[in-house]
C-alpha cells in the first residue's frame, strides 16, 4: 500500500470520531487542529510498520490516532512557546481563540493521546504505554532545551542534534515502534525500526529548520522567518558560525542578540548570510546524510525486501517535501 492510502485510511478513522464534546471551548480547539490537516507522517508510520511486520494495519488505528493526536498536542503548545502566527496555513489555537484555551485544550489531547491505548489488550497496552510516556517525557526535555538555546551563547552542533533528537526524534521513531508492538514482532526488529526512525526523525526536523527559512511561503504554512526571529540556534546558524568570515560571524550574532518587534530587515540579514555561506547546500547534504543513515540501519531488519522498499520511499518522499 502507498502512503496516500495510508493517509486516506488514517483520515477516515480520524474524520469518525465526534470530536466536538461539551464544554464546546475545550473541545473546538481539538477539532479544529486535528482537522487542520497535515502531513500525517506519524500515523502512516504506525500504520505502516504494523504492516510490514505482518499484523491487518486496521489494527494499528488506534495507536495511530494516539500519535497524531499527541503530535497536534504539541503543536499547540510548541506555537504559543514559538510565539506562531501560523499553522498548516491558518491562525494557530493561541491566535484563533487565545493562551489559556491553547494551553488546557493541549492537556485535554494528551489525556486522550493516552485514552487511545485502551483498545489493546493488557500486555500490547502497557508496552505502548511505557514507550509512550518515556517518549512524552523526552519531548518535554527536547522542547526546554530548544528554549534554552534562544539565549544560550555556548550551543554547538551536537547540543542541537541532541535537542532535536528529543524534540522531534524519538516520537518519530516511537510511532515505528508502536506499529511493531501491535503487530507484536520481536524486540530486535522493534528496535531496528526505533533506530530507522530516529535518524529519519534527525533529517526530518534539519529538514523543518531548512524550510523555515528557505520554504516557500505560498506552500510551508508557517510563518517562513520564524526561527530567526526566535532567535532559534538551528544547524543553519550554528554552522554559519562554523564556516563564516569573523565579520559575518559577528553580525550573526548581534543579530541574534535579542528579540524585536520588527523583524523584516533581520530576516533578509540573516538570510543573506547563510546564503553566502552555502548553508542550503550544508544543511540538505547534512539531511541526505541521516536519511542514509536511516537507510543503513534497514540492512539488519529482518523483513522482505519489498517491505524496506516501503520505508525507503517513504524516507524519499520526506526528503522532497515542501511543506
Ligand atoms: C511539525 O511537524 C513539527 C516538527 C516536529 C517539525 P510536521 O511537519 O509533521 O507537521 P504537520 O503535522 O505535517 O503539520
Ligand atoms: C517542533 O519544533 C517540535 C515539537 C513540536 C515538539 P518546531 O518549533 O521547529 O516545529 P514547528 O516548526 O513550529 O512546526
Ligand atoms: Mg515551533
Ligand atoms: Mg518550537
Ligand atoms: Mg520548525
Amino acid at each position: 500500500m502507498d502512503i496516500l492510502h495510508y493517509q486516506q485510511e488514517f483520515l477516515k478513522y480520524l474524520t469518525s470520531k465526534n470530536w466536538v464534546q461539551e464544554p464546546k471551548n475545550l473541545y473546538e480547539p481539538v477539532d479544529y487542529i486535528l482537522q487542520l490537516g497535515g502531513k500525517r507522517i506519524r500515523p502512516v508510520l504506525t500504520l505502516m510498520s504494523a504492516d510490514i511486520f505482518g499484523k491487518d494495519y486496521q489494527k494499528a488505528l488506534p495507536a495511530a490516532l494516539s500519535v497524531e493526536v499527541f503530535h497536534n498536542f504539541t503543536l499547540v503548545h510548541d506555537d504559543i512557546m514559538d510565539d506562531a502566527p501560523l499553522r498548516r496555513g491558518k491562525p494557530t489555537v493561541h491566535e484563533k481563540w487565545d493562551i489559556n484555551t491553547a494551553i488546557l485544550s493541549g492537556d485535554a489531547m494528551l489525556i486522550l493521546a493516552y485514552q487511545y491505548f485502551e483498545n489493546y489488550k493488557p500486555a500490547v497496552f502497557q508496552k505502548l504505554a511505557k514507550l509512550f510516556s518515556k517518549t512524552a517525557l523526552e519531548v518535554c526535555d527536547g522542547q526546554q532545551l530548544d528554549v534554552d538555546f534562544e539565549t544560550r551563547k555556548d550551543v554547538t552542533i551536537d547540543d542541537y542534534m541532541n535537542m532535536i533528537r528529543l524534540k522531534t526524534s524519538v516520537l518519530v521513531a516511537a510511532a515505528l515502534k508502536m506499529g511493531a508492538i501491535v503487530a507484536e514482532a520481536n524486540d530486535e526488529n522493534a528496535d531496528l525500526i526505533y533506530d530507522f526512525g530516529l535518524n529519519l526523525g534527525l533529517a526530518f526536523q534539519l529538514q523543518d529548520d531548512y524550510l523555515d527559512t528557505f520554504g516557500d511561503p505560498e506552500t510551508f504554512g508557517k510563518q517562513v522567518g520564524g526561527d530567526i526571529i526566535e532567535n532559534k540556534k538551528t544547524f543553519l546558524y550554528l554552522k554559519a558560525l562554523e564556516v563564516a568570515d569573523a565579520d559575518a560571524k559577528k553580525k550573526l550574532k548581534y543579530l541574534y542578540r535579542k528579540k524585536l518587534k520588527e523583524n523584516s530587515l533581520k530576516i533578509i540579514d540573516v538570510t543573506r548570510i547563510f546564503r553566502i555561506h552555502d548553508i542550503p547546500l550544508l544543511v540538505t547534504q547534512e539531511i541526505e546524510s541521516y536519511t542514509e543513515k536511516a537507510f543503513n540501519t534497514l540492512s539488519k531488519m529482518d523483513v522482505s525486501a519489498s517491505n524496506k522498499q516501503k520505508l525507503k520511499d517513504f524516507g524519499l518522499w520526506l526528503m522532497n517535501r515542501t511543506v
